[in-house]
């Protein structure tokens, strides 16, 4: 079966006619979505086991981005968010970045970084020394409390001690470089750094301090590119061009203003949090790392930037992304193992490049917005349909009382109470004329 994420007009259609392209797309059964995603994919019984107190769950659109393109292969792509429009704007570039042939990405091994803090080292070139002397039997040691990972092919692959603050300080940090292979490994990180801790002090004739991965984990970091034929970027008042180079200029804003470059970056974590959500994965770490490695220079700097290249508009991101396919959640979780089986990603790996182009998307779609009519025109036409069905509209109600109260710029709920109150009361041709008397 060919894969296709290209499915126009799936946001006219109804919730299960959807489920029934998204099955037909991706060879998952229809009834298979369905269910795994019945009461937001989570009863209260496994919520319990999640976390503590618990007393119900928390439900949040599930919707997925079309058009996405990665390395030559189609994904429907799982999106969690409550935030409208992210995920219409994502497919929409998504869309335009497929005229250039999609996303390129690559992603780094699964590294995870641990840390072991450890502090009243009197001597501390002597503990380095010794530590370093020491590397094979501690990389040993760690490997020896990662047994099942070893045997998947991951395990400590390197180890590197430093020194922070000054000699009276007496600290130092070893850092212990894991491959994780296809888990987030934040559990199997923090047992190894434990279990290796105490040989550690005693190399370094210091006392044992934290041990913890580092979120910053500048060694798993993804990459990817887009080139966008600048024709498939024009509006209905600007040229593909112009709107390219109003791309650019945004771009240097966030390059030179660490102001505009956290609601850059916002704009590239609204397309991979929803990503990191759906697929059962810890976005709290994701956040951490991303704005940690966009700080890394001493100066916040956008996780994504664009260039004018000729016909094309070119777009490159790079950041941070530990995601797992296998553990944690996603055993538990029946939507976020719904989610792995529509993106059918080989791995964590693969998962990390569709993530980020899924940000790099999303970027282009704000930026874009902002450039040329600015960000409230198509958020409100969204807005506007919440507004509608807040005010009891129903079906293809739902689409015109939007567009209505989209027109009269009025989007509130009297105004889509009143226009539902005349596509309810007057025929398909009377409606128009009763409204434009509204208007006015
Ligand atoms: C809103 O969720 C995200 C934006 O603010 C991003 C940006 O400004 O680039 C539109």
């Amino acid at each position: 079966m060919t894969r296709t994420s290209r499915l126009p007009g799936f946001y006219k259609v109804s919730v299960d006619e959807r489920r029934a392209l998204v099955s037909e797309a991706t060879g998952v059964g229809v009834d298979d979505v369905a269910r795994s995603l019945e009461a937001g994919g989570l009863d209260e019984e496994t919520a319990d086991k999640f976390v503590e107190n618990v007393i119900g769950t928390y439900g949040l659109p599930y919707g997925v981005a079309l058009n996405v393109r990665v390395n030559g292969r189609d994904y429907v792509v799982p999106m969690v968010v409550e935030e409208p429009s992210v995920v219409a704007a994502a497919s929409n570039a998504a869309r335009m970045i497929r005229e250039g042939g999609g996303f390129r990405a690559e992603a780094d091994a699964p590294l995870m970084t641990a840390q072991v803090q450890l502090t009243d080292v009197k001597d501390r070139d002597g503990a380095r020394a010794r530590i370093e002397a020491a590397k094979k039997a501690i990389l040993e040691l760690a490997d020896g409390a990662l047994a099942g990972l070893v045997e998947r092919g991951g395990g400590a692959r390197d180890l590197e001690v430093r020194a922070l603050g000054d000699d009276d300080e007496g600290m130092l940090v070893v850092h212990v470089y894991v491959d994780c292979r296809d888990a987030m490994g934040a559990n199997l990180v923090n047992g190894m750094a434990e279990r290796i801790a105490p040989n550690l002090a005693e190399l370094a004739g210091g006392r044992i301090g934290l041990r913890i991965l580092s979120n910053l984990c500048d060694r798993r970091c993804v990459r990817v590119t887009c080139r966008v034929p600048v024709d498939a970027l024009k509006t209905e008042e600007q040229d593909g061009a112009e709107v390219a180079d109003g791309i650019v200029r945004a771009s240097r804003f966030a390059e030179l203003d660490p102001y505009r470059a956290a609601t850059h970056n916002k704009g590239v974590m609204n397309g991979i949090d929803a990503v990191v959500i759906a697929s059962g994965n810890d976005w709290r770490a994701v956040e951490a790392g991303a704005h940690a490695f966009a700080a890394r220079s001493g100066t916040y700097r956008p996780l994504a930037v664009w260039r004018h290249e000729g016909d094309f508009l070119v777009g490159r991101a790079e950041l941070p992304l530990a995601l797992g396919t296998v553990g944690g959640t996603l055993r538990v979780h029946p939507a976020a193992r719904l989610s792995l089986r529509l993106l059918a990603v080989s791995g964590a790996q693969e998962l990390a490049m569709v993530a980020a182009s899924v940000g790099l998307a999303s970027n282009l779609a704000a930026v874009r917005a902002l450039a040329t009519c600015g960000i409230q025109r198509g958020h409100m036409a969204l807005h506007a349909r919440s507004v509608a069905l807040a005010a009891g509209a129903a079906g293809d109600e739902v689409e015109r009382v939007a567009a209505m109260i989209v027109e009269a710029r009025d989007i509130t709920l009297e105004a889509a109470g009143k226009a539902l109150g005349i596509i309810r009361s007057s025929g398909e041709t009377r409606e128009l004329a009763a409204w434009e008397r509204v208007v006015e």
